[in-house]
């Protein structure tokens, strides 16, 4: 039986995360956080000592980084020259440089074949920027979480970080290579006024009506 890749795109602080995480779940599908991985390589390089501005450093980076993503009862785990980030990922330094890194091709050229090569362990749901689009875009389960900037802002200072998220998604939404888009054929759920339960609920609907 061949396994299905569930996408969920949309901007930071969206709640993509925790949607993604609530209906994984719920449908016995393995959780995968593509943000991650642009995290992850902005750690390394930051721990190297390589600019995230300074595309050919990076590029010359990856040649030998030691990176790893894998499944660990359910969900994606990221190992970076054997150890595996957690915390690390969330710094206010990798908050300010992941958008830079993201729009460099190479990166997302590694990234996208490791994102592709988890489906071999079983059915996933890959939360992202670039699933529905680029990286699964023949799966007809597709959904693109939304909220106002103002609900972003807020559920990020909520969680105590420094995060530009505005900042951020304008990068992400302009940039030339895979840039945060609806995708074709994507179900987008605004949850700006929405529960949790209520957007598991509009979810789950959406998802049955696009299989
Ligand atoms: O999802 P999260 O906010 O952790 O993602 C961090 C950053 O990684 C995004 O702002 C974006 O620049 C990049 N990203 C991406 N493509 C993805 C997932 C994340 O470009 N599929």
């Amino acid at each position: 039986q061949q396994h299905i890749a569930v996408a969920i795109d949309g901007p930071a602080a969206s709640g993509k995360s925790t949607v993604a995480k609530k209906l994984a779940k719920l449908l016995g599908l393995n959780m995968v956080n593509t943000g991650a991985m642009y995290r992850a390589v902005v750690w390394g390089a930051l721990q190297k000592n390589v600019s995230p501005n300074d595309p050919a450093a990076v590029v010359a980076m990856l040649s030998d980084f030691d990176f790893e993503c894998k499944i660990n009862q359910g969900s994606s785990e990221v190992w970076v020259d054997g150890q595996l980030l957690e915390s690390e990922l969330r710094s206010d330094a990798v908050n300010a440089n992941v958008s830079a890194i993201a729009a460099i091709v190479e990166v997302r050229e590694l990234l996208v074949a490791k994102q592709r090569g988890l489906l071999q362990y079983g059915s996933v749901i890959m939360e992202g920027r670039d699933i529905g689009s680029v990286v699964f875009p023949d799966t007809p389960y597709k959904l693109y979480i939304d909220a106002s900037e103002e609900v972003r802002a807020a559920r990020r200072a909520a969680d105590g970080e420094v995060d530009a998220v505005g900042k951020r998604d304008a990068q992400d939404s302009k940039r030339k290579v895979s840039p945060l888009i609806v995708a074709d054929g994507a179900t987008v759920i605004d949850s700006s006024e929405m529960t949790l339960e209520e957007v598991i609920e509009a979810a789950v609907a959406a998802l049955t009506a696009q299989g």
